[in-house]
């Protein structure tokens, strides 16, 4: 049995077409629905409570879209809100920790692992559970440091400035020092600064995008659930709450391909979802 309906996809803003490109790179024949939070951004800033609260609202937008599956693109959402809102959602939801750490753990020679992520994913410590659960028996140590700085250069398009280097070179130090030969890109906006951060941690240590991990996870789900798109048709569409020209200047150069075109402005704070918190 096909399912021919798109992937929703959702982000506080731009961090999580990271994601989707990979999900367009890696599994081309499926149609996708984009919604960046711009107007709420960021998400790492926020309360655990603010932080769930808006992605059910977003998982509702989506929902509204007939989506077959729910992609959680920001690494601070999928941290704080993945139980509640696979707990919610009709169709199967995908996060971005999980598969990041497995990434992670299976790339590392040395046993030390950087978490680089917002200052909400960091102080939640779900990447250090993460990595704890999926050791398994491998002696691991994980070093976590908030940059939540990243997120407005990111969002700026600021990817590979003086001062994207200089913040860069500020907060990766104490990783530097941990003698991590690893760092997982903890939230969806970094690869964005990928080069930056690579420069910084020089060409030994491996970076792990989400996006690529997740990828790996959308793609088994869809065998394992037989929900591929059989139609031949793909779709893009676009969405965020705040505005388009901007969203779309910013993210052109990045996604390619001519994308994103048609992006439509949407408010997602209508969605009730009192009953869920
Ligand atoms: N893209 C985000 C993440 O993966 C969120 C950044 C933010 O809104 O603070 O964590």
């Amino acid at each position: 049995m096909a399912d021919n309906r798109p992937i929703g996809v959702f982000d506080s803003g731009i961090g999580g077409l990271t994601v989707l490109r990979e999900i367009i790179n890696r599994i081309p024949g499926e149609s996708t629905v984009y919604f960046g939070d711009n107007g709420r951004t960021p998400y790492g800033t926020k309360s655990h409570d603010t932080i769930v609260k808006y992605s059910l609202q977003d998982m509702k937008f989506l929902e509204s879209k007939d989506v077959k599956m729910i992609v959680i693109a920001c690494s601070t959402a999928s941290a704080h809100s993945f139980k509640t809102l696979a707990k919610y959602s009709k169709v199967p939801v995908v996060e971005m920790v999980y598969p990041s750490s497995k990434s992670a753990i299976d790339a590392t020679r040395n046993g030390k692992i950087g978490i680089i992520a917002t200052g909400a994913t960091v102080s939640g410590g779900t990447y250090v559970t993460a990595i704890n659960e999926l050791a398994d028996g491998k002696n691991i140590e994980v070093c976590q440091q908030a940059c939540p700085m990243f997120v407005p250069l990111a969002e700026e398009g600021w990817w590979d400035n003086e001062i994207a280097h200089l913040t860069a070179e500020k907060y990766l130090e104490s990783l530097k020092d941990f003698g991590v030969d690893t760092v997982v890109l903890g939230c969806t906006h970094f690869p964005l600064l990928a080069n930056t951060i690579g420069d910084i941690m020089g060409p030994d240590v491996k970076l792990i995008n989400s996006g690529v991990s997740a990828s790996n996870v959308i793609n088994k789900l869809l065998d394992e659930k037989n929900m591929r798109n059989e139609s031949g048709e793909v779709t893009r569409e676009f969405y965020t709450s705040d505005d388009v020209t901007k969203f779309e200047a910013i993210a052109a150069p990045f996604l390619g391909e001519g994308l994103p075109k048609g992006t439509k402005k949407v408010s997602v704070d209508g969605f009730s979802v009192e009953d869920m918190l």
